[in-house]
């Protein structure tokens, strides 16, 4: 058997593009984005609302449906091509080579079965135990995850929980199977800040049992300084800044990264969410020609930079490892 390397990249993504076809037009969600996640690393995927952070996670798991398409790319884990799986192959990857907690909890569960037992299946199915060995592990799954009387509860079917107890079951559900990577988008937000404390230890547990890599999406600045090793700063469908997560807060390039972290010092706050940037998000249908910022740039007015909206900057190596899309970067690595 080879050995795992600690380093070695679990997912690649290369070139995802998603587009949804609406009667306005065909709105470019995902364009062109690309990600590289190691072994047991946590990155945090970051960006204003409907820079399609979440498009980008469910594309990754195949869950694009009418009228959104994916396009263009390749998403790989540990080297083969999940967009090159027939549909019943990625059924066998989902929610057990790489499962994902969801912003909107109903899109997992089944309505008709028991929660308990939905739980239970993951542990029956991934780790071979009988049925009764996976409901007593789905209860005590169901108590970390914060399920006040989980023995009760494990009887009771989805619609007779609260959003909250839902969310919880499906986080439960997400981190039995063990994946090698899990996506979590918005993972705590609609829960209290106790519960959301349990919830982030369970996913650094299970990165550190089982060398689980993660994909953390969230607007809490306290939560992405307190759990990701690297950042992905996304803006209007593409990856605007990827660094460290210590460099992107002391130093962030973008001047979009600049705007939402603003001037306060992230480290040792709880819970900063991102700031909100004067200006609108181009509309996604309709792709500024050169840089997706420009419009609210000040950089851009205050340089008085042309060609910021003439030609589309690149992701560009502005220091070892940090990648940044701004034209000023490139600009001057070019004098
Ligand atoms: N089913 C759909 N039909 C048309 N457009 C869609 C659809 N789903 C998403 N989009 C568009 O794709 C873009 C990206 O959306 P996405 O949900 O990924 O944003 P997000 O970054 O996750 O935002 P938030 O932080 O609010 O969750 C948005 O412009 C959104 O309107
Ligand atoms: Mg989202």
């Amino acid at each position: 058997m080879t050995q795992v390397q600690p380093e070695a990249a679990v997912l690649q993504v290369q070139g995802l593009v998603t587009q949804f076809h609406t009667l306005d037009g065909t709105v470019h969600a995902v364009d062109g984005v690309d990600l590289t996640i190691h072994r047991g690393e946590i990155v945090g995927l970051v960006g204003e609302s409907g820079c399609g952070k979440s498009v980008t996670a469910l594309s990754i798991l195949r869950l694009i449906d009418r009228p959104g398409r994916i396009t263009e790319g390749q998403v790989l884990l540990d080297g083969r091509d999940l967009l090159a799986l027939n549909e019943s192959e990625m059924a066998g990857m989902r929610g057990n080579q790489i499962s994902m907690i969801f912003q909107q909890p109903t899109t997992c569960l089944n309505y008709a079965h028991r929660v308990g037992a939905q739980i239970g299946e993951v542990f029956e199915v991934h780790q071979r135990l009988s049925r009764q060995e996976g409901e007593k592990r789905a209860i005590a799954l169901m108590r970390d995850v914060g399920i006040p009387d989980p023995e009760r509860r494990a009887s009771a079917y989805p619609h007779e929980l609260s959003g909250g107890m839902a969310q919880r079951v499906m986080i439960a559900m997400a981190l039995a199977c063990q994946p090698q990577v899990l996506l979590a988008d918005e993972p705590t937000t609609a829960l209290d800040v106790t519960i959301q404390a349990q919830i982030l230890d369970l996913i650094r547990n299970l990165r550190a049992q089982t060398n689980t890599a993660v994909i953390l999406i969230t607007h809490d600045l306290g939560i992405v300084a307190e759990m990701c090793k690297r950042v992905y700063v996304m803006y209007a469908g593409q990856i605007v800044e990827q660094a460290g997560v210590v460099d992107l807060f002391e130093r962030p390039l973008h001047p979009y990264t600049q705007g939402l972290l603003g001037a306060i010092p992230i480290f040792g706050r709880r819970r900063q969410r991102l700031l909100t940037i004067p200006g609108k998000v181009p509309r996604l249908i309709e792709v500024p020609k050169g840089c997706r910022f420009a419009s609210r740039c000040r950089r851009r007015l205050e340089c008085n930079m042309e060609i910021c909206t003439t030609r589309p900057p690149e992701l560009f190596e502005a220091e070892p490892g940090r990648w940044v899309r701004c034209w000023q970067y490139a600009l001057e690595s070019a004098v």
